[in-house]
């Protein structure tokens, strides 16, 4: 990594592959940002802002939000202080010319990414996952009714809200989120497997397994 480069994280993986859970213990443990597109675009349509507006048929149909839009959004929130030492991005990029504007944006500050984390599993517990994840419309927390169970049903730990289902996790948005991912994302994993700086995890494991993987390539990475 190069000096005073920070530790420049991107999680990818399929839909609920468990980068939002995964990303919570990473920044908790780095102290890094979390910079999720996904949450970003999410907040915009509950706030009905002109960027909202413009993603929520977009989101709640499965398909990517147009590059344009996105490599803007996030462009402006990399160059917020909190960014200078390191960030995690999660969801983004998800195009190779989101990653290729995203390698320009970080050159013109002398950054480069560190690290790729590619998280892997199969279809089949993905739209389990999918269908029993249950979020906080609040705060952004995320649940499973099956592996990540609030302490009290359907209310949220952290701030007691009540917990929702997010509106493309029915089983139609899922598969087209999957198509999307395999034509327009997994080529992001070629884009930089070519510069050395991808590594796979297996995200079939448990939650504290899977951020052990991940630890073990971070660890390395930061020196
Ligand atoms: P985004 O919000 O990024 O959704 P996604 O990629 O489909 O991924 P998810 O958030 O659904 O899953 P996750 O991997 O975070 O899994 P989680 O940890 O929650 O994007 C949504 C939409 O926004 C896109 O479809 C697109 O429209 C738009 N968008 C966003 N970024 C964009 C971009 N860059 N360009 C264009 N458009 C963009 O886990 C899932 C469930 O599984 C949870 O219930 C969790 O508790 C459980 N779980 C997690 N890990 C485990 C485990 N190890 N074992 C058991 N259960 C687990
Ligand atoms: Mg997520």
């Amino acid at each position: 990594m190069k000096e005073n480069n920070g530790l420049n994280i991107i999680l990818m993986g399929p839909p609920a592959a468990g980068k939002g859970t995964q990303s919570e213990l990473i920044i908790e443990h780095y102290h890094i940002p979390h910079i999720s597109t996904g949450d970003m675009f999410r907040a915009a349509i509950s706030e009905k802002t002109p960027l909202g507006l413009k993603a929520s048929e977009y989101i709640n149909a499965g398909l990517l939000v147009p590059d344009e839009v996105t490599i803007g959004l996030v462009e402006e929130r990399l160059g917020k202080e909190d960014c200078k030492e390191g960030f995690l991005l999660d969801g983004f990029p998800r195009t190779v010319p989101q990653a290729e504007a995203l390698d320009s944006m970080l050159a013109k500050s002398g950054r480069q990414i560190s690290a790729v984390i590619h998280m892997v599993a199969d279809d089949e517990v993905l739209i389990n996952r999918i269908t029993s994840r249950r979020v906080c419309p609040n705060c952004g927390a995320s649940y499973n009714v099956v592996t990540k169970k609030p302490q009290v049903e359907n209310v949220c730990d952290a701030c007691h809200h009540e917990l929702i289902q997010r509106k493309d996790d029915t089983r139609e948005a899922f598969q087209v989120r999957l198509d999307a991912y395999r034509a327009q994302t997994l080529p992001i994993a070629e884009h930089y497997g070519k510069q050395g700086l991808v590594s796979e995890v297996n995200a079939l494991q448990s939650i504290d397994a899977v951020f052990s993987d991940v630890e073990k390539i971070l660890d390395e990475v930061n020196g």
